[in-house]
């Protein structure tokens, strides 16, 4: 008789539990669903937001596209300053993120050594460097003269600056390097200030994505790398090869003129 109570009390349970999980996998699927067309319609305003006006060719407008919602450089700003200065972004970019964000940085500084676009001797700058993990790489590599810019300082090695307008004067550094372009609110200006503090001769090294999304901090989606390289007007390409560098599968590299 015990034994038949005791069934009888765990039966209303089972469908209990029956008819929760069936309930949990039903909002579950309609999360699901909602997130989707959340999706396709954040798909359907990418494809029909306006086109960056500083670039010159049509071949450049198809390239890189702006996204919406910076209606000032303010909003743009807080919407940046946002993630630079989130504390736990920022606890983890100086522990779990420091020594294998050099280590990768490293790789590449050390090949780009390998092929003499970058020396020991190079006054170097990292833009938008945040915590600064490149420029630590680039020091490790030999490359002592280097520092970053980024909208908040993280001392010694990044100090403040906005790549809109760098602090620094005319033919300052000898390499420049960059993995943040996707965040230029102005494209132009980001370019047209690496172009200024290059040295004739300088070496500007960028690590972007090509027609992959970034985060939602990005202010710019480039689909081809004629959008960026048409921006620059007194470099020439070196090579533009694919590499994977946390997210950015491209690394365009570009000389300034001797003239
Ligand atoms: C910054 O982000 C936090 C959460 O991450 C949000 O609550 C806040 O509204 C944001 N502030 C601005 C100015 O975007
Ligand atoms: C550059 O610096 C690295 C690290 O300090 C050193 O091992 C290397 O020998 C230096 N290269 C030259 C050419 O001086
Ligand atoms: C610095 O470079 C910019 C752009 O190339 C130029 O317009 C400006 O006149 C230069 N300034 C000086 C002080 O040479």
């Amino acid at each position: 008789m015990k034994t038949t109570t005791s069934i009888q009390a765990t039966k209303p349970l089972i469908y209990k539990s029956f008819l929760l999980s069936l309930f949990l996998s039903l909002i579950f699927i309609i999360f699901l669903f909602t997130d989707q067309l959340l999706s396709l319609h954040n798909q359907h305003i990418k494809s029909t937001i306006n086109i960056v006006p500083q670039t010159s060719s049509l071949q450049s407008h198809a390239n890189l596209r702006m996204r919406q919602g910076f209606n000032t450089y303010d909003s743009y700003l807080k919407h940046q300053l946002n993630k630079t200065l989130n504390p736990k972004l920022r606890n983890l970019w100086v522990t779990r993120d420091w020594e294998r964000k050099i280590k990768v940085f490293s790789k590449f500084f050390n090949k780009l050594k390998n092929q003499n676009l970058l020396a020991n001797n190079s006054k170097s700058l990292c833009i938008g460097a945040r915590v600064g993990q490149e420029v630590a790489a680039l020091k490790l590599v030999g490359v002592s003269h280097s520092v970053g810019i980024d909208l908040v300082p993280f001392p010694p090695l990044v100090v403040q600056g906005d790549f809109h307008d760098q602090p620094f004067k005319n033919s300052t550094f000898d390499f420049e390097f960059s993995n943040v372009f996707d965040h230029a609110l102005y494209p132009s200006k980001f370019v047209g200030e690496i172009e200024r503090t290059l040295k004739p001769g300088g070496i500007c090294v960028l690590h972007v994505a090509v027609s992959k999304r970034g985060d939602k901090y990005s202010a710019n989606d480039l689909f081809n790398v004629d959008g960026l390289v048409g921006l620059f007007k007194v470099c020439d390409v070196v090579h533009v090869i694919k590499v994977d560098g946390f997210g950015l599968d491209t690394e365009i590299v570009l000389r300034k003129r001797k003239s």
